[in-house]
């Protein structure tokens, strides 16, 4: 073989060798990740590293600070616990051996906790060698929380899959809204729900600190707002630094808000001369709603009040940002009173809306003074406020657009409501800078990103994580991830893989379930309330609090409670029959083996309802579950046989159908649309 010749076959067995990897890469290139925030750019590589228990982890250098020792370790705890495998390392500390490690992370800086920092990382993993890095610890951190969603398993080991990821977030503010004014939870919740943020690499938690309901922080200069203000519920100084610190070490920015000139009332119980009806004598509002009560605008002293209390408050709360609320004010302390009346005939104040103008720019120069920029609802968004102050738009998209194109620093929280118990298709779909948007490139930039809002008419400490979780995790895959990323059927794949992931950091929105439902049977089975609450829903968007009176001491332990936003086994169903409806016969036994489940359901569960009055409400739900499935399997047997039922059947059955829509202690049974669909199709 001469020179040239052996050249050729060299280069063709290198070919071959190619291309056989591209087969291999094909493969593993369709075998599915469970990531989300799906990452900015994804190359799938050959082979895997293998888990074992002589894996080390180094930090290179000093430069990434303790807070990045801490993280680090924290990650090798995780993945030995979740694979049980003794690692041989205990703590991470930057300035590791580098040398032998298997796993080097590296960053040139300690991230600050400021909007538009850094939060960029590039991870990539080969068979063998795993290297992080990126410009701060912050980026690190968010590489980190890709790496555990990375681990896999087969019947050698455990693995991570070899990858190339470079990422980094479409949008800079990626926000939980938190409202413990309405019902107060300890610090332990805030804690494991700073987890389950930090895993999908959200960064800010805005706490809603005061309502009518509550004034939710101590205050050392007016301590009369938390101790007449909260029936002892309310966070110390302390705890708010311990929440801070422990925000902080997950790279979470904590925004504290303090609602004003509205849902003021818990401020008037101490300090009723704040108000605008100050002769009133104020309790702590116990039922739910838009009140009256309103700080005074007019007054100096109210100034005097804030500037003391922002004075105390914003050396608590480091982050530059600082929410004064705004919204809802009915202004009928104001018309009604005519000192205030008075004021604005004085100084030329139309209306109430510039009343509200006036005290905000007041505000303003009182956070002004204390280096804060302020944030507020859209009500806020007037003409005159200086350009970085920032809208948090809750009334609708619009108003989010509109506040960009005049050059307005935006957050989008219309859509994000997860209080109002949509589906996660709905909140995932919910872009704040969507397709089309008459922006110019320079605008998009105002806006800023979003905030999912966990309003606290109806969670408990024991329901909040299953009103937040999953779904705010499809809100921080919009918030993080490129727009283009919009595959609803592709995040409902990934979704229950999250949800026990998130579960592993504390949260408890699957385990609280099964104990709710253990309580609701009075200790008895729960198998057959199980198969009903599983297709049950929370009624949607403020229908809940329109069906019953809620005070802020009714009980939240109701089948409603247990019930969850977005039932997985009632969507599933769903989708069988609309597969099976276009054609798919493959799934009409499944249909026809959960049909027949519910048939059966109803003389089971009633032994449970009969020795649980709790459950006496949902009787008529566990009825009709049971008489539609009867309904859909005759109606599939028509279908089955070619065989048309009768006008009469269908009317009938119509009917029923219809009735079954209407929600019962506040709870929907979600396959009744499946069913009335093997009806209409059976015509
Ligand atoms: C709001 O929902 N009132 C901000």
């Amino acid at each position: 073989m001469n020179r040239t010749s052996l050249f050729y076959s060299v280069l063709l067995l290198l070919v071959i060798i190619l291309t056989m990897g591209s087969v291999t890469f094909a493969r593993e290139e369709t075998e599915e990740l469970n990531l989300m925030p799906v990452p900015k750019q994804i190359t799938r590589g050959d082979g895997l590293f293998r888990l074992s228990d002589s894996f080390t982890i180094a930090i290179q250098g000093k430069k990434g600070g303790a807070r990045l020792g801490k993280a680090v370790t924290r990650t090798l705890r995780r993945l030995s616990d979740r694979t049980g495998i003794f690692f041989s390392q205990d703590f991470i500390r930057p300035g590791g051996n580098v040398q032998d490690a298997d796993f080097i992370i590296s960053c040139n800086r300690q991230g600050k906790l400021i909007l538009h920092e850094d939060e960029s990382y590039q991870l990539r993993i080969t068979p063998e060698k795993i290297e992080l890095s990126a410009e701060t610890d912050i980026g690190i951190l968010r590489g980190l929380a890709t790496f555990n969603q990375l681990l896999n398993a087969d019947e050698k080991g455990y693995y991570f899959p070899s990858v190339e990821i470079k990422d980094a977030p479409r949008f800079p503010w990626r926000g939980l809204l938190i409202d413990v004014g309405r019902h107060f939870m300890p610090v332990e919740v805030i804690k494991r729900n700073l987890s389950g943020m930090a895993a999908v690499k959200m960064n800010v938690l805005h706490l809603h600190l005061t309502e009518d309901q509550g004034f939710r922080v101590e205050c050392k200069t007016f301590p009369k707002l938390h101790e007449l203000g909260s029936d002892g519920f309310y966070y110390t100084q302390e705890q708010i630094k311990d929440i801070i610190s422990y925000a902080a070490d997950r790279g979470i920015r904590v925004m504290p808000e303090f609602d004003m000139p509205g849902h003021a009332t818990s401020w008037f119980v101490g300090y009723p001369e704040l108000s605008s009806a100050p002769g009133r004598k104020y309790t702590i509002a116990r039922k739910w709603g838009i009140k009256d009560p309103t700080m005074d605008p007019t007054r100096e002293e109210t100034y005097v009040f804030l500037d003391k209390f922002f004075a105390e408050m914003t050396a608590l709360f480091p982050d530059r940002y600082i929410h004064i609320g705004g919204d809802e004010n009915n202004g009928r302390q104001w018309n009604a009173n005519p000192d205030i009346q008075a004021y604005m005939k004085a100084h030329n104040i139309p209306d109430n809306h510039a009343l509200q103008r006036y005290f905000n720019q007041r505000i303003l120069k009182i956070l002004q003074k204390y280096n804060k920029k302020m944030v507020g609802w859209d009500e806020i968004f007037q003409p005159e406020l200086p350009k970085d102050i920032v809208i948090q738009s809750w009334r609708g998209q619009t108003a989010l657009i509109k506040a960009a194109q005049k050059g307005y620093q935006t957050i989008l929280s219309n859509g994000y409501y997860i209080d109002l118990i949509q589906p996660a298709s709905y909140l995932y779909l919910n872009d704040p800078l969507p397709k089309g948007a008459l922006l110019t490139e320079k605008q998009k930039k105002y806006i800023l990103g979003g905030e999912a809002t966990m309003w606290g008419e109806f969670v408990s400490p024991e329901t909040i994580d299953s009103r937040i979780w999953p779904r705010t995790a499809v809100i921080a895959e919009r918030l993080w991830s490129p727009g283009s990323i919009r595959d609803v059927d592709d995040m409902y794949r990934r979704l229950p893989v999250v949800s026990l992931r998130l579960e592993e950091l504390g949260l408890l929105h699957e385990k609280n379930y099964g104990m709710m439902l253990r309580r609701l049977a009075n200790s008895h089975d729960i198998t057959a309330l199980k198969t009903l609450v599983d297709v049950l829903e929370p009624v949607k968007g403020y229908k809940r609090g329109s069906l019953r009176e809620y005070t802020s001491y009714s009980p939240l332990t109701r089948v409603v409670d247990a019930a969850r936003p977005d039932a997985v086994v009632a969507r599933h169903f769903r989708e069988l029959v609309n597969s099976y409806l276009s054609g798919n016969k493959g799934t009409k036994d499944e249909i026809v083996s959960w049909l027949n489940l519910w048939k059966n359901n109803h003389g089971k569960l009633l032994i449970v309802i009969n020795r649980s009055p709790i459950l006496k409400e949902v009787e008529p739900l566990s009825r009709d579950l049971s008489d539609l499935a009867g309904v859909g399997l005759q109606a599939l047997k028509f279908r089955n046989e070619h065989k048309k039922p009768s006008e009469e059947w269908i009317q009938e059955n119509l009917i029923k159908i219809e009735k079954a829509k209407e929600p019962r202690g506040e709870t929907e049974l979600m396959i009744v649309s499946a069913v009335e669909k093997l009806v209409e199709s059976s015509k």
